[in-house]
């Protein structure tokens, strides 16, 4: 059977230059009961989804209740596939345009379904709030996922697991405390 939540993991060298988000995804790789995994730029390197690969995505969110975006921040956004993935997967008909639709018939394909978002940023925490150098919290920052599931029937964590300062001299044993939270975490969902 599939475990019921879905981790979707956008980096771009999550298996080169990452040290954060790798960290992250070889302790989700240690409970596969749990936890299935797409790693998109590693399923998409051209950058470019096809049909075979919309319809992979779509089988992969149909089979799961929990959906977490995973990713470092990139310009208080997430990396660029991760867009492109939404584009092409959250079809019409298939996503939205169902309207009076029973949740995960098509159209209404992700409602009743819970999204979260762990993302870690270079940046140090004092600095996403209002007065800070970024002048946003980290919730604000992931409106867009926010609104997005609203848009589409599921809901989102408000609050995103996040690890700050990955380029402030993060420690190993602090990346280490963050791999074991992050798994705290998504256990609470
Ligand atoms: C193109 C690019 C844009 C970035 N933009 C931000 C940003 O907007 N805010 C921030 O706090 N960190 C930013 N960073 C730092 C990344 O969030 C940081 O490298 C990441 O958390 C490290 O994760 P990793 O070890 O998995 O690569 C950016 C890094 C890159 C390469």
């Amino acid at each position: 059977m599939a475990a019921s939540t879905l981790v979707v993991i956008a980096h771009p060298d999550l298996t080169g230059s990452s040290r954060v988000n790798r960290r992250w995804a070889e302790k989700l790789a240690k409970h596969p009961d749990e936890f299935d995994v797409r790693d998109l730029y590693a399923l998409y390197p051209s950058g470019v989804l096809d049909e075979a690969g919309i319809a992979a995505e779509r089988a992969a969110l149909e089979a799961h209740d929990i959906i977490i975006f995973q990713f470092p921040v990139y310009w208080y956004s997430a990396p660029a596939l991760l867009r492109t993935w939404t584009d092409e997967v959250y079809g019409f008909g298939w996503a939205y345009g169902g309207e009076d639709a029973a949740p995960g018939e098509p159209g209404r394909k992700l409602a009743g379904k819970k999204f979260a978002v762990a993302m870690c940023a270079g940046d140090i925490e004092g600095n996403y709030c209002a007065e800070g150098t970024v002048g946003f919290t980290p919730s604000e920052v992931i409106v867009p996922f926010r609104a997005t599931a609203n848009y589409v029937g599921a809901t989102c964590e408000p609050e995103p697991f996040c690890l700050f300062g990955t380029e402030n001299g993060l420690g190993d044993e602090e990346l280490e405390a963050s791999a074991a939270a992050y798994l705290s975490w998504l256990r609470t969902l």
